[in-house]
């Protein structure tokens, strides 16, 4: 809506905006927080919002591999198939994989998108140097990242600290029960991108990003739809 006559000027399709500013948030995370040189990543959950997840660590590291895992094996299959088609452009091979922990293995970015009340992948497993992006856990009681990451984690950043403490059991989990304290929590990736805090500072750190989404992701990323368009026309 134009602000200053509140004229409409479009209408997006709020489900694809979503998935579009969930994959961008998780983007922006993996260029500024991931190590430089990254070769593997792992992608756990492939429903709906899973694709632009995929497209985003794509877009933000050159991989050799990404390995892909769901609880339901065929649709990781088939999501896979489906990948190795529409992001062809992009030198990576997509593997469907049985086991979460050897999807994690030995990878550089990790991505948890599912819908699942408790940790999706061993914390032990995960390699010096990671970087993580936690999407799916949006309720109290919803849960990917294991607590022994959130213990070996020497950094963690959010969309919104305060966006994420209301609402992602993830962090409230282990707060609740003392197995964290909010002196491991960073900051905000905006104080990142802003220089008010520091990013990474060697190749060993592991770091986790969490997000639940805020308004002014789908914001932005409706408004540059709208901006597209417009130099299209
Ligand atoms: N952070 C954000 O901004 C944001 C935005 C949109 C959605 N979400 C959340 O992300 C999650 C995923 O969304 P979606 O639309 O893709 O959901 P979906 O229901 O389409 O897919 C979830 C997938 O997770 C899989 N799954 C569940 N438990 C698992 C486990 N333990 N290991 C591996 N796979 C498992 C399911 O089999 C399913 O394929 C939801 O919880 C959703 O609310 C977060």
């Amino acid at each position: 809506m134009d602000t200053e006559t509140g004229v409409i000027n479009g209408l997006v399709d709020g489900t694809y905006v979503t998935q579009l500013r969930t994959g961008a948030a998780s983007g922006v995370a993996f260029r500024l927080l991931a190590k430089r040189h990254c070769e593997i990543g792992a992608l756990i959950g492939t429903g709906g919002q899973a694709a632009t997840q995929l497209e985003a660590m794509l877009t933000a590291k050159e991989l050799k591999e990404v390995r892909v895992y769901d609880l339901d094996f065929e649709r990781a299959k088939n999501f896979a198939e489906s990948m190795r088609k529409s992001l062809a452009k992009f030198p990576t091979e997509i593997i469907a994989v049985a086991d979460a922990d050897e999807a994690i293995d030995n990878a550089d970015l990790i991505t948890t998108v599912t819908s699942s009340t408790q940790a999706v992948f061993d914390g032990n497993k995960v390699k010096a140097g990671a970087t993580i992006s936690g999407v799916g856990s949006y309720q109290p009681h919803m849960q990917e990242i294991p607590v022994e990451l959130l213990k070996r984690a020497s950094k963690i950043y959010f969309d919104s600290q305060e966006a994420v403490l209301a609402e992602a059991g993830d962090l409230l989990v282990p707060l609740d029960k003392g197995e964290i304290t909010k002196d491991k929590f960073t900051g905000d990736i905006g104080q990142l991108a802003s220089n008010e805090l520091v990013g990474r500072e060697n190749d060993e750190e592991i770091i986790l990003f969490e997000t639940v989404g805020i308004a002014a992701q789908d914001l932005m990323t409706a408004k540059s739809i709208f901006t597209k368009i417009q130099e299209n026309d």
